[in-house]
């Protein structure tokens, strides 16, 4: 089988990493992918939101597969070129990809299948939004309706934050991501990342994990992209796993369908958890980045047939065979991220480290340059390891990062602390 993974992060080396090892694989591609990813697949430039420039690619190269990696691509409709062109696809169509491109869109599905998630209002005006805030009180969440490179979201703990949101999404600091403005109740609780395969129809749990949003140790200072993320999560417990399936998944999956825009691919339910309960924060149409690597790193090389079954339909016949094991992903980032960064300085030590099935370095920002690894990018490596207990898997993970040799680099040091 000759496979492309569209995407350039760790997301997209994790996913290449777990499909090569597959005996199916034949030919692996990734574009544009990164100087990790180039040295277990061949990568192409490629414009990868443009759909036709994507289906010609394939046809040139005989692709059988195309897995989508970043939302961007999605919510441009490449999916549904791809598929229109015959092409076996795993990712959702630009119309389901609304799940993430579009939170008024999301609360509208919860709405209608009653799935459990934050009181909310919708704004086009920023007159009426102001009203609705000092109505509400603080904390409260405004949120930009479309795609802002996770960045439309302000969890406003006072009432003139929330108003000053108002005027940068008004005002245009989101562009036209911000022409709707979602406001939002404060959600309690603790975070956890729940991945679900569907093909429309049948709905496969295929793990949790918990990622680590701030950019300093003890969830402090500035929010990022996601510093680190280990799977399991325990605060997901199998009770809370199958409430959320039942209350939340399963039910989104059907008013999709009963829409006539099925879902198939990746959900990423973002879930609150309080009292026993959890409540939907937001939906993703792809994995997480980097709950990825930790997922990849534990499923390895069947992850291909899953997401194959998911793209043709035949998910209902597959089941996850789950090792009883744990994975941690520490970020190694760029100093000054999530700020200004400096670019292209170099990384060492990266060819003394270990590469199995235990002990994986993901590239998410770098190139190659005469022989060195330089850093492109803010989040620039994912030092990942898999253990027995959490607490090794991050021991094995830290040892790794310390065997690096880059100076101008940085990463949390307590990745896993609510599970350890
Ligand atoms: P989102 O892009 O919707 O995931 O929001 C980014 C982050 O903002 C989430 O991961 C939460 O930490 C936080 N957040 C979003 N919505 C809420 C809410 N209603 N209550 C509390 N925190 C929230
Ligand atoms: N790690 C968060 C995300 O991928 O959205």
């Amino acid at each position: 089988m000759n496979i492309l993974i569209l995407g350039s992060g760790g997301r997209e080396h994790a996913l290449a990493w777990a499909v090569q090892q597959n005996p199916k694989c034949d030919r692996l591609i990734v574009a544009p992918g990164n100087a990790g990813i180039a040295q277990l697949a061949e990568c192409a430039s490629l414009d990868i939101l443009d759909g036709a420039a994507v289906v010609t690619f394939c046809e040139e190269n005989a692709i059988d597969f195309v897995i989508v990696g970043p939302e961007a691509p999605l919510a441009a409709g490449v999916a549904d070129a791809t598929r229109a062109a015959g092409i076996l696809t795993f990712g959702p169509s630009a119309e389901a990809a609304r799940l993430e491109a579009s939170k008024a869109f999301t609360k509208e599905i919860c709405d209608a299948c009653a799935a459990p998630t934050a009181a909310y209002a919708r704004f086009t005006e920023a007159a009426p939004a102001k009203d609705y805030i000092r109505a509400q009180g603080a904390p409260i969440v405004v949120k930009a309706d479309g795609l802002a490179a996770g960045k439309g979201v302000i969890v406003a703990m006072t009432e003139a934050e929330a108003l000053d949101a108002i005027d940068d999404m008004f005002g245009g600091e989101f562009g036209a991501a911000g022409a709707e403005v979602v406001i939002e109740e404060f959600m309690q609780g603790e975070e956890a990342s729940f991945f679900i395969l569907t093909d429309g129809v049948s709905a496969l749990p295929i793990g949790t994990a918990q990622d680590h949003k701030r950019v300093g140790d003890g969830d402090t200072g500035p929010n990022t992209g996601g510093m680190g993320a280990y799977s399991p999560a325990p605060v997901l417990t199998d009770a809370l796993a199958q409430q959320a399936m039942d209350e939340i998944v399963l039910p989104t999956i059907r008013e999709m369908s009963r829409r006539g825009t099925p879902y198939q691919g990746v959900l990423y339910a973002g879930l609150m958890i309080e009292n026993g309960r959890s409540r939907l924060v937001e939906y993703n149409c792809r994995f997480g980045d980097p709950e990825c690597q930790v997922l990849m790193m534990r499923l390895g090389a069947q992850a291909l047939d899953l997401l194959q079954a998911c793209a043709e339909g035949r998910l209902g016949e597959m089941r996850a065979n789950w090792a009883d094991d744990h994975a941690v992903t520490v970020v190694m980032a760029a100093r000054g991220y999530p700020g200004a960064y400096v670019k292209g300085t170099e990384i060492k030590g990266l060819d003394a480290l270990p590469e199995d099935s235990r002990n994986m370095v993901f590239h998410a920002g770098t190139a190659a340059k005469d022989g060195a690894i330089l850093a492109t990018g803010g989040r620039v490596l994912n030092v990942t390891a898999r253990g027995d207990s959490l607490a090794e898997a991050q021991a094995r993970a830290y040892a790794m990062v310390d065997a690096i040799d880059w100076p101008e680099g940085f990463c949390r040091r307590d990745i896993g602390w609510r599970a350890l």
